[in-house]
């Protein structure tokens, strides 16, 4: 057996994407990684060796005169981390382009075939979540984790190019932005024992900011005050909701991407979002073609043609109003009823994407009543300038809206929600102070990763998910 070359032996140690990319044929190197599966034969064994740095694998050959067969035996399972060295050589009539003829390895940590989660099959996802912390050695999760990893960066080199200034807003927020009290609360008051007021209320200025204190919603608000000197910005961060609903679509840990724009108006704010979803459309079919091709394979038949076909597409704009009147025609019958004043459900979304427009579309101008504080009221007086982006197979992927700047219009309209002013002293100020028409919109990163991905859940798509009741 051949001596080994060790962690810091002067013999090229590559990566096995890299030995696809420009392989080393000939050479004496040595690989790492962990053992996907292995064959043995009497005269040799068979080893696919993945290192997460592609989808493929590498072929290493171990010929029983080189590494002893009972030795091999009793390392070499699925899920062992190894380090093999040998020769690259091409293999011209086989499937793979090249295997390593291996000369020996180091063990470096065994996996037991008796208790190793992971076999040779294809595992369920649901099976997968409960086991999150070994999903990275499948190649669904790779392929998944690496577009997200490129999508986020994408995200990035978009808004930089175009001369957006990254931001970062806090975690921590004395405010609810939503204003729909999904709210997690972060207090270091003992649960046990709340100090109280005379009133019984608790006494919140004994609390560790002398008031109460939340993880954010959404960092729009945060993201307003920089807009209205900075111009435009972006964030791009984790977002909290303790959202009760146990869909394949919600998360309590989310990550957000929200741009404001000074000066923008509702349809320059739709461009922007239209143009954004593309270019990253774009950029996933260009640099991730291994990742799409496998995951159309393997759970989505349809990807690869869907994700050409929505980068070409004009995302079709509906107001509220038009969309209301669409499915009321529509001749279906919906589980919830349409009529003008209620809020777009699932079912809704999906016959106004999947069977009227067969494309993206951005319903426009809400009601009022169904939308948050923040949004511009119409001239109509009835509707707000907001937008969702409805995407097929998953429905809403951004919402935004041209944000209200008129200051005592602002006022009166959170006031008749019934909302604590006081925790919107500075956002309220901004109103006050040059005042500037503004707007802005939130893509949820896991959101968009189904659509890019063709899985269903968003547990999937995030590497340790937090859900109501879940933590994977
Ligand atoms: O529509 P939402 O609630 O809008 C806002 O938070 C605004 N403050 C954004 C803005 O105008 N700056 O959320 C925006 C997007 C949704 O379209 C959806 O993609 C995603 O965030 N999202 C979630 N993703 C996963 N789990 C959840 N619980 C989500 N809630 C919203
Ligand atoms: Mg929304």
């Amino acid at each position: 057996m051949g001596k080994a070359p060790g962690l810091y032996a002067p013999v090229l140690r590559e990566t096995i994407a890299d030995l696809y990319r420009d392989p080393p044929l000939g050479q004496r190197l040595a690989v790492e990684g962990w053992v996907r599966t292995r064959r043995t034969t009497r005269a040799m064994s068979f080893v696919e060796l993945q290192d997460g740095s592609t989808l493929r694998a590498l072929q290493v050959v171990l010929p029983h005169d080189q590494v002893a067969r009972e030795r091999i035996e009793a390392d070499l399972h699925t899920g062992a981390g190894v380090q093999v060295w040998g020769q690259l050589v091409a293999t011209p009539d086989r499937p793979q382009p090249f295997e390593l003829v291996a000369e020996g390895y180091q063990l470096y940590g065994p996996a037991d075939p008796a208790t190793y989660p992971l076999q040779k099959k294809q595992h369920s996802l649901e099976f997968l979540r409960e086991i999150a912390y070994l999903r990275p050695r499948t190649r669904t999760f790779q392929a998944v984790f690496r577009l997200r990893s490129s999508a986020s960066f994408a995200i990035h080199q978009y808004f930089h190019e175009r001369g957006f200034v990254y931001v970062h807003t806090p975690i921590l927020t004395p405010s609810d932005c939503e204003g729909a009290g999904q709210l997690f609360q972060v207090t270091t008051l003992p649960l046990g024992a709340v100090p109280r007021r005379a009133d019984g209320t608790v006494a919140f200025e004994e609390d560790f900011f002398g008031r109460p204190a939340y993880l954010t919603v959404s960092g729009q608000l945060e993201g307003e005050m920089l807009a209205m000197g900075l111009g435009r910005i972006y964030t791009f961060g984790p977002t909290f909701r303790a959202e009760p609903s146990h869909t394949p679509r919600h998360l309590a840990e989310f990550w957000m991407i929200e741009p404001e724009m000074a000066f923008y108006d509702l349809e320059r704010t739709m461009d922007l979002a239209e143009d954004l979803l593309k270019y990253l459309i774009r950029h996933a079919l260009r640099h991730h073609y291994e990742e799409l091709a496998f995951l159309t394979e393997r759970y989505e038949p349809s990807l690869l043609a869907e994700l050409e076909a929505t980068k070409e597409s004009a995302f079709l704009r509906l107001s509220y109003t038009e969309a209301v009147d669409i499915l009321a025609r529509s001749g279906k019958t919906f589980q919830y009823p349409v009529e003008w004043g209620a809020d777009l459900q699932a079912e809704h979304e999906r016959y106004l994407v999947e069977e009227y427009a067969q494309r993206p579309v951005i319903v426009y101008n809400y009601p009022e009543a169904i939308k948050a504080f923040y949004m511009r009221l119409n001239p109509d007086e009835r509707t707000v300038a907001a937008f969702d982006v409805l995407f097929p197979r998953i429905g809403e992927v951004i919402g935004g809206s041209q944000r209200e700047e008129r200051y005592d219009l602002l006022r009166r309209r959170m006031q008749a929600r019934g909302m604590d002013l006081s925790a919107y002293e500075a956002y309220l100020s901004t109103r006050r102070f040059g005042s500037v028409p503004h707007s802005g919109f939130g893509l949820g990163l896991e959101r968009l990763l189904l659509f890019l991905t063709g899985l269903t859940n968003v547990r999937d798509v995030i590497p340790f998910f937090r859900a109501a009741g879940q933590m994977g």
